[in-house]
């Protein structure tokens, strides 16, 4: 038999006891306490069959302390259990509502001093912002209620239980109950008081809620208020100091909407807020107000009449060291980065976060997307049979966390959307939640992605569609129904505004395309960009036995189940570094646009803001001649209007006859923000104005001989055919790469392979690879000659058990004073697959001066590839070897430089060998790679400390590489950037240092 304490696991209702309703998270002049700090904590790893730990007199001295707030399992170095890691799958077997008995519990005590002046209080409250998963609380040995709704605050009504000086609080957290069954969002699954606790003394005449919704319309503001509180609380005052309104509400019925007059309206690029407070007999209220109407009007969503374009990340609630505890220094930061990287909106994925976060989204601008904490994705593995979203028993725990998610938020103007929970199928329980958010908020619109036919939300959402599928829903041309829609729920679901809730998986390197998506929404303006998934890494930080610290992911824990790196998917490392795929998104998210005209000497400078004008910004030049800065200036001063374009004169571009000239423009801050210094760079445009020169032809050599291959030609030394110096030091090389180390996007086996003919749905490109031995390429010489300045080989390149090859011919001669190299490479038919890269690779052993730096003039300063280039410029780059390569929390390709003119390896600062790379006939420049490891080393490593210590540094000069994609959670390398067997030709020139 089930115990009174296991049975309470199991059931679905949310809350118990003196739980109170939801109502604002407010900034109140009543008295509070905060709990936070050190309690004594026990861990018992199942549900202990008493409670008498609750009791007054318990004796808790052999017990531990534990931080509130925090995860137990984050604590204590692994005494108190691990985290988990899962994705979909539920980490205990689906049998709801029950969950395990073995199901870790921590239970809590701490003492605290009520003052004494709180005895005046009319009510005392006590208030959880987060706990996970369920709790039950006792005060002074008296069982006050217990609450479910990890991210969700639930406040209990402690008045009759508490008595001035010592009292004893004691909780008691499950980390499984029913409600996991509603919360198995893609992330770790981290037990514990997480958020903060507080006690609150409520005043006789206090105002228990405030709600001022705003509009804004031409110009001018609204209030239409909401004041929750008994007779006595009135007379209530509204202030707002700077417009100087005041209103005086002597009863609840005089509280009526009113017109404020002329307003700043709030934007996510302008957020003016207006403070206000709102004072009654005993308590007053702080607000930050900004004044604002959204409104879906046919197929566009609008704020302030304008249309929105949603640049906008998935945010998570993550930290290497404290899991989804906040902090709100490092969150502010985080907000600020957002900003300085373009990003304007943010999907609460898929939780509402700590209430502090929104208050920063309010001040620093953005347009939020606030979700409640509902996701059941687990039923997937089981057909969705007993969905919680579709069963009566559930309906009340549903109903409770969209009312709770939108009560605490409701003040925010950043929250333009709310978002009933993700992946949670469907049914009617989320049909009831929207019906209540519908009643309750007329002024925002509601969203779900998976009402697919759009039953019940307002606005049509996807995750992960395809460019031609967000085209296709973009454009009114297809007629096609969409996905899971009949044709007339496919013509409802065009009628409303489109955003991509999740695109861009950005795990490990990549995606690629998101210029394409960016494209389509300035030509349709159904849609409304989307959120890429997701904003930063999930890594925990942890050691190795020995003490390496790293950031850990599933399985690192010894999970019983768990989805490996999964959780690794973003756009920042879990250090907090952006990764390149982020200065792509920012590149590509530049809210100015700069068209070159050249013929007339003009650039049009074109406004994609939603309603700020230009003004902030200063328009800055430089031309520089093969990377150096010969010139640069301001353009002249103009302002352009949100969605407007203007002209102004290029200056005069000194062109150079013997180097590349370009002329780069840069938007920039005129002036310091709350986010970013004066000058930051917003925007960013390049135009080539190099002369045309000459591409040395190829000469061709006569007189042929057979070789023994041993000889010098200029800086080369060679032996048997193969060189083995340059410039006097060990080289060995080119050898032929066709592999790199897979990234996770290689490793992805979605079946959205529709428009690749190399790819196979349910197989990994990786897969393919790793098949046709390109990990493992052989070759055998076919051919050794020379001429008196020449060194030229044949090998035929092929893995073991397969009939395909490729030829390298590799030519070596001097030329002048300098030595070129020219690689053709030539595959045999029969290849099947996409190639990751056609390359040539040499390796440089350390020896006494190990090669550790580059620099180069071509594209950076960071990695690119062909469907993620719009962040990289031409110019002169340098960096050390360590610095090319990015950290990727599971090791994979990284680094490669794009269209490279010129390169210099050097060691400690000293140039070691000068390459530069002549174009191939159709104009095409190679990319460079420079690593301590092998793409193959990489390759197998699963953490950065599994790769080997390295005694060489390897140079990969590759004709092409293979587009990035995102299909580790999406779409395929779209077709255009997809690497096919061809042949090609490498050429370079070198010189020694
Ligand atoms: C989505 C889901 C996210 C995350 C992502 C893949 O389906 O909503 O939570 O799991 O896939 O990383």
């Amino acid at each position: 038999m089930p115990s009174q304490y296991s049975a309470y696991v199991s059931d679905t209702a949310p809350g118990r006891g003196a739980l109170r309703a939801a109502r604002s998270w407010l900034h109140s002049d009543a008295p509070t306490r905060s709990l936070n700090g050190s309690w004594r904590f026990r861990l018992s790893p199942a549900v202990p069959t008493t409670a008498d730990f609750a009791s007054e007199g318990f004796d808790d001295s052999d017990w531990d302390s534990i931080p509130v707030p925090s995860h137990w399992v984050l604590q204590g170095d692994g005494a108190y259990g691990r985290p988990i890691y899962t994705n979909v799958q539920y980490p205990f077997p689906v049998d709801p509502p029950h969950v395990p008995d073995e199901n870790p519990t921590g239970d809590y005590r701490r003492h605290f001093d009520l003052p004494a002046d709180w005895a005046e209080a009319e009510r005392v409250v006590l208030r959880f912002d987060g706990v996970e998963s369920l709790f039950r609380l006792w005060v002074n040995g008296e069982e006050i209620g217990g609450a479910s709704g990890s991210r969700l605050a639930h406040e209990f009504d402690v008045t009759s239980f508490v008595r001035p000086g010592d009292n004893v609080v004691a909780v008691r957290v499950h980390q499984w109950s029913a409600a996991s069954y509603l919360e198995d969002q893609d992330q770790w699954w981290l037990p514990g008081i997480f958020r903060d606790v507080t006690l609150t003394a409520r005043p006789a005449g206090g105002i228990e809620d405030v709600w001022l919704r705003t509009g804004y319309e031409d110009g001018q503001g609204r209030f239409e208020p909401e004041i929750t509180a008994g007779v006595t609380a009135f007379p209530v005052t509204l202030r707002v100091p700077e417009l100087g309104v005041e209103r005086v509400w002597t009863a609840p019925d005089d509280v009526v909407p009113f017109e404020v007059g002329a307003v700043d309206p709030w934007s996510a690029e302008q957020p003016r807020l207006y403070d206000v407070t709102v004072s009654g007999a005993a308590e007053s209220i702080a607000l930050r107000v900004g004044f604002r109407t959204v409104e879906i009007r046919g197929d566009r969503f609008l704020v302030n009449g304008r249309r929105v374009v949603f640049h906008g990340m998935n945010r998570h609630e993550t930290h290497p060291e404290r899991g989804r505890v906040f902090d709100e220094e490092h969150a502010r930061e985080d907000l600020a980065r957002m900003k300085r990287f373009n990003v304007n909106a943010i999907r609460t994925s898929h939780y509402p976060p700590h209430p502090r976060l929104l208050d920063l989204a309010d001040e620093l601008g953005f347009w939020v997307v606030l979700e409640c904490d509902l996701e059941t994705h687990g039923f997937d593995a089981v057909g969705w049979v007993g969905n919680p979203s579709d069963d009566p028993a559930w309906r009340e725990a549903c109903l409770d966390r969209v009312r709770r998610t939108v009560e605490r938020d409701k003040n925010h103007p950043s929250v333009v959307i709310w978002s009933l929970g993700n992946e949670a199928g469907t049914g009617g329980n989320l049909a009831a939640m929207a019906a209540w958010v519908h009643a309750r908020d007329t002024g925002r619109p509601v969203h779900y992605e998976g009402d697919h036919t759009g039953e019940y939300t307002d606005v049509y959402s996807r995750m992960y569609a395809s460019v031609p599928e967000t085209e296709s829903i973009g454009s009114d041309t297809s007629r096609a129904p969409l996905m899971n829609c009949t044709p007339a729920q496919s013509a409802r679901q065009r009628t409303k505004p489109f955003l991509l809730c999740e695109y861009a998986h950005a795990m490990g390197n990549g995606p690629g395309s998101l210029d394409q998506y960016e494209e389509l929404v300035h030509l349709y303006p159904r849609l409304h960009g989307g959120f890429v998934w997701e904003w930063r890494d999930h890594g925990i930080l942890t050691t190795t036995p020995d003490g390496t610290p790293y950031y850990a992911y599933g399985g690192d824990f010894g999970e019983t189940v768990h989805d490996g790196n999964f959780v690794m998917d973003g756009m920042l490392l879990s250090d907090d570094v952006p990764t390149p795929s982020l200065h792509e998104f920012k590149a590509v998210a530049q809210p100015v646009r700069f068209t070159f005209d050249s013929g007339t000497g003009h650039v049009e400078v074109t406004s994609l803001r939603h309603s700020a004008d230009t003004s902030d910004l200063r328009l800055r030049w430089r031309v520089e001649h093969d990377g150096t800065v010969v010139d640069s200036g301001d353009l002249k001063s103009l302002v352009v209007a949100a969605g407007e374009s203007a002209r102004v004169p290029l200056p005069e571009v000194p062109v150079a006859h013997d180097a590349e000239t370009w002329l780069t423009v840069d938007a920039v801050l005129a002036a310091d923000t709350a986010w970013a210094s004066a000058g930051h760079v917003i925007a960013t445009a390049q135009l080539d104005c190099s002369a045309r020169r000459p591409v040395p032809g190829v000469r061709r050599r006569t007189g042929w001989r057979p070789s023994d291959g041993t000889l010098t030609l200029g800086i080369a030394d060679f032996a048997e055919g193969s060189l083995v110096r340059l410039g006097g030091r060990p080289v060995t090389g080119p050898r032929l790469e066709l592999f790199r180390a897979p990234t996770d996007n290689d490793e992805g086996v979605s079946d959205e392979v529709e428009e690749s003919d190399a790819a196979v749905a349910g197989v990994s490109a990786a897969a393919l690879w790793r098949r046709d031995g390109l990990d493992r390429l052989t070759a055998r010489r076919v051919s050794v000659e020379r001429t008196d300045e020449a060194l030229r080989t044949v090998s035929k390149v092929s893995a073991a058990n397969s009939g395909s090859s490729v030829t390298v011919e590799t030519v070596w001669s001097v030329e002048g004073d300098e030595l070129e190299l020219r690689v053709e490479i030539e595959p045999s038919r029969g290849w099947r697959t996409v190639w990751p890269r056609i390359g040539i690779r040499f390796d440089l052993p350390d020896g006494t001066a190990p090669v550790d730096g580059a620099e180069w003039f071509g594209l950076g300063p960071l990695e690119s590839y062909p469907d993620s280039l719009r962040a990289a410029r031409t110019g002169r780059f340098s960096a050390a070897v360590r610095d090319l390569s990015v950290d990727y929390a599971r090791p994979q390709e990284t680094g490669h430089r794009s269209q490279v003119r010129r390169l210099t390896l050097t060691s400690a600062g000293s140039e070691v060998l000068r390459l530069s790379a002549v174009p191939d006939l159709r104009g095409r420049r190679p990319g460079f790679t420079l690593s301590r490891h092998t793409p193959q080393q990489i390759a197998r490593a699963a953490h950065p400390f599994e790769l080997p210590d390295s005694t060489t540094t390897h140079l990969i000069v590759d004709a092409a590489q293979h587009g990035l994609g995102s299909r580790a959670c999406g779409p395929d390398v779209r077709p255009e950037f997809a690497l096919r067997p061809e042949s090609r030709t490498i050429r370079l020139r070198l010189s020694a240092g």
